[in-house]
């Protein structure tokens, strides 16, 4: 279950959502394993503070990090950019890439997602890579092969994103056929307008590994109510 807290948050409103997140698991992570293992992408400038929650607290052992964007390039002359370098130390472990904001509004193609995949595998972070329906096929083309079989994709319709009305299960599912068919036999998450209303109808189906979650990531007791 991934919380994409896109650019929402200052550090007090980071710090909070941690001590409320740590309160609403506790009860559950006392008695039973969380259903669903949960990565929390904060904005870059909150990593920190984020990460020096979950390193530090027993009840966060399920919950690990993640980064929203992460460079094309290694580490080096590149401003403004983040590096796998840059990450170290912070137990930082997934990256959403290629996410169809930054497609739209930073005008990421998909052979720049693809070099972001590599940065990502070569410092051992593993790529959840979005696509929407009409980019399955190219992104997938874009990838070298072996990079196919590391990654994680995430299917994200845009036309449902931050609407709070989830894709039919049908379609999703058939999207999902289609990724599996072109990526091969990788986990696909679902990404649009997920909450503990919408969720419902999506979960009990095998082919979906899991969520990518915005809106819904922003509360942590929300948060909190779709990991159990
Ligand atoms: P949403 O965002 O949950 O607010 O629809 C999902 C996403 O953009 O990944």
């Amino acid at each position: 279950m991934v919380a994409n807290w896109k650019s929402h948050k200052s550090r007090d409103e980071a710090v909070h959502y941690m001590d409320d997140l740590q309160d609403a698991i506790s009860t559950y992570v006392a008695t039973d394993a969380l259903k669903y293992r949960a990565v929390i992408c904060p904005p870059a400038s909150l990593l920190m503070y984020v990460s020096n929650r979950l390193l530090d607290r027993v009840a966060f052992a399920d919950v690990t990090l993640g980064v929203q964007d992460l460079s094309p390039y290694p580490s080096g002359a590149y401003t403004g950019a983040l590096s796998t370098r840059n990450l170290d130390g912070f137990g930082v472990r997934y990256a959403i890439l290629g996410h169809s904001e930054r497609r739209r509004y930073f005008a990421e193609t998909s052979a720049m997602v693809a070099q972001k995949v590599e940065q990502a595998l070569e410092g051992g972070i593993t790529p959840i890579v979005c696509v929407d329906a009409d980019e399955i096929a190219e992104q997938a083309t874009a990838l070298d092969d072996e990079h196919k079989q590391r990654i994680i994709v995430a299917y994200e319709p845009h036309e449902y994103i931050g609407t709070g009305v989830t894709q039919g299960v049908d379609e999703i599912l058939q999207e999902v056929a289609r990724i599996k068919d072109v990526f091969g036999d990788v986990q696909v998450l679902y990404g649009a307008s997920v909450n503990p209303e919408t969720m419902r109808e999506l979960t009990g189906h095998d082919e979906i590994a899991g969520f990518l979650v915005g809106s819904a990531s922003l509360d942590a007791k929300m948060f909190a109510q779709m990991l159990v």
